[in-house]
C-alpha cells in the first residue's frame, strides 16, 4: 500500500528525536501506474538577464499556487533555483559522465514533471493544463509517454523494481526526514534522478538466454538472482547493500517508446542524490574499471537531478525558499 500524505508530524521510530513529516508529494511513494507522462522544461524568460532573478522568483511563487493533479510529482532543477539566486541543500545539476565504454549525458532541466494515470489522454491534458498555467517562460525540452509493461517489466523482459525498499524503508529511502518542528523546511521533500535510456533490443536478441541473464544478473523467467553472474552484471554493480553507507533508492522507472525507438525512463527518488550517484559511478566503471553490462544493449540520452518540494493543501510548499 502506498503511504498517503497526511500533512502531519509523526514520531518515527519511537524514542528517537527524528521526526518524519508526512507531507511528501504522494505520487513519489505510489506504485508504478498504468501510464505516465514525464515532461522536462527549461526556464527561459524573455526579459533581459538582469531581471532574471525577479522572473524566477515570480515563477516559483506561481508554481506554489497551482493545485497539483492527483499523483503528479514536480521537481525543481538547479537552473531555476540558481536563476532565483537561492540554494537548496543537496541539490546540484546532473554532471555528464563519460569513459571510453559509456556516456551518460546531462540534459539538466529547470522543471521535471510526472503525471501518472490510467488514461494517456488524461495525463496529456493534465500536463498541458499545468504548463499552460505556468506560461511561456517554461519551454518543454523532453516529453515522454511511458507505460507499465506486464507486472512491471523492462522491455528486455526483466522484472524491474524487485529490490525496491518497501513501506517504512521506502519512506526512509525516498523522503527527507526532519527534526522537531523542522526549522529547515526540507522535511517531506525528496530528490529525483531521471534518465531516458534507449534500448537496442536487436543486440539483446542476438545473445543467448544465459548471456542476457548475465547482463542483468537475474533469471528472466523466475527472477531469481544468479549466484554465478559476472561482476559486470547490473544487479551486482547496483547491489544497494554493497555500498557504504547502503545506497538505497526508490526506483519508479517505466518503459517508453514505439516500434522504432524505445527503452526505459529511469526514475529514482532519494532522501539525497548521493545513493543514485554512487551507483551510477560504479555502473560507469569509475570505481574499478568494470562498466555495467547494461551498456551491451542500452544507453541514456538524457539525465537530470531535481528537488521535489514538500506539499501543503495540495500545493507545493516552498517555505524553505523564503519567497
Ligand atoms: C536501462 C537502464 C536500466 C535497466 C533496464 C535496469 C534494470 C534493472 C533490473 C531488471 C533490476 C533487477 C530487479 C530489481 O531489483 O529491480 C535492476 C536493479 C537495480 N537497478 Fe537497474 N536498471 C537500469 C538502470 C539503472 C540505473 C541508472 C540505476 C542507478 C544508478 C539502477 C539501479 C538499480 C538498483 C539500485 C537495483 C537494485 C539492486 C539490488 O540492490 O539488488 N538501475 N535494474
Amino acid at each position: 500500500m502506498p503511504v498517503q500524505s497526511q500533512d502531519q508530524v509523526l514520531p518515527t521510530p519511537r524514542d528517537s528525536i527524528t521526526f518524519r513529516v508526512m507531507n511528501h508529494q504522494p505520487g513519489i511513494l505510489a506504485d508504478v501506474p498504468r501510464t505516465a507522462r514525464f515532461v522536462v522544461a527549461g526556464f527561459k524568460p524573455k526579459q533581459p538577464p538582469k531581471q532574471q532573478k525577479e522572473d524566477a522568483l515570480a515563477a516559483l511563487k506561481l508554481l506554489s499556487t497551482l493545485e497539483l493533479p492527483k499523483g503528479a510529482v514536480i521537481g525543481l532543477g538547479q537552473p531555476l533555483i540558481s536563476a532565483a539566486k537561492i540554494q537548496i541543500e543537496g541539490l546540484r545539476p546532473f554532471t555528464a559522465l563519460r569513459t571510453p565504454m559509456i556516456a551518460y549525458p546531462s540534459t539538466q532541466g529547470a522543471l521535471w514533471t510526472y503525471f501518472p494515470g490510467e488514461d494517456p489522454g488524461e495525463t496529456l491534458l493534465s500536463a498541458r493544463n499545468f504548463f499552460a498555467a505556468l506560461g511561456p517562460d517554461f519551454q518543454i525540452e523532453e516529453d515522454v509517454l511511458a507505460y507499465k509493461y506486464a507486472e512491471g517489466r523492462d522491455l528486455s523482459g526483466y522484472e524491474d523494481g524487485t529490490e525496491n525498499p518497501k513501506d517504512e524503508k521506502a519512506l526512509a529511502a525516498a523522503i527527507v526526514a526532519g527534526a522537531g518542528n523542522d526549522p529547515s523546511g526540507m522535511a517531506g521533500s525528496s530528490f529525483v534522478a531521471a534518465q531516458r535510456w534507449v534500448h537496442d533490443l536487436k543486440k539483446m536478441d542476438k545473445m543467448s538466454q544465459e548471456e542476457r541473464d548475465h547482463v542483468i544478473g537475474r533469471d528472466r523467467v523466475t527472477n531469481e538472482e544468479l549466484a554465478d553472474a559476472p561482476v559486470s552484471a547490473h544487479v551486482k554493480r547496483a547491489a544497494q547493500e554493497s555500498y557504504t553507507p547502503p545506497a538505497f533508492m526508490l526506483r519508479r522507472s517505466m518503459p517508453w517508446g514505439n516500434v522504432k525507438a524505445h527503452g526505459l525512463y529511469f526514475v529514482a527518488f532519494g532522501a539525497s542524490l548521493d545513493p543514485f550517484e554512487q551507483v551510477l559511478r560504479r555502473m560507469a566503471g569509475l570505481e574499478d574499471g568494470i562498466p555495467d553490462a547494461l551498456a551491451r544493449f542500452t544507453a541514456p540520452v538524457s539525465g537530470g537531478y531535481y528537488w521535489c518540494p514538500p506539499m501543503k493543501d495540495g500545493r507545493l510548499n516552498l517555505r524553505v525558499l523564503d519567497l
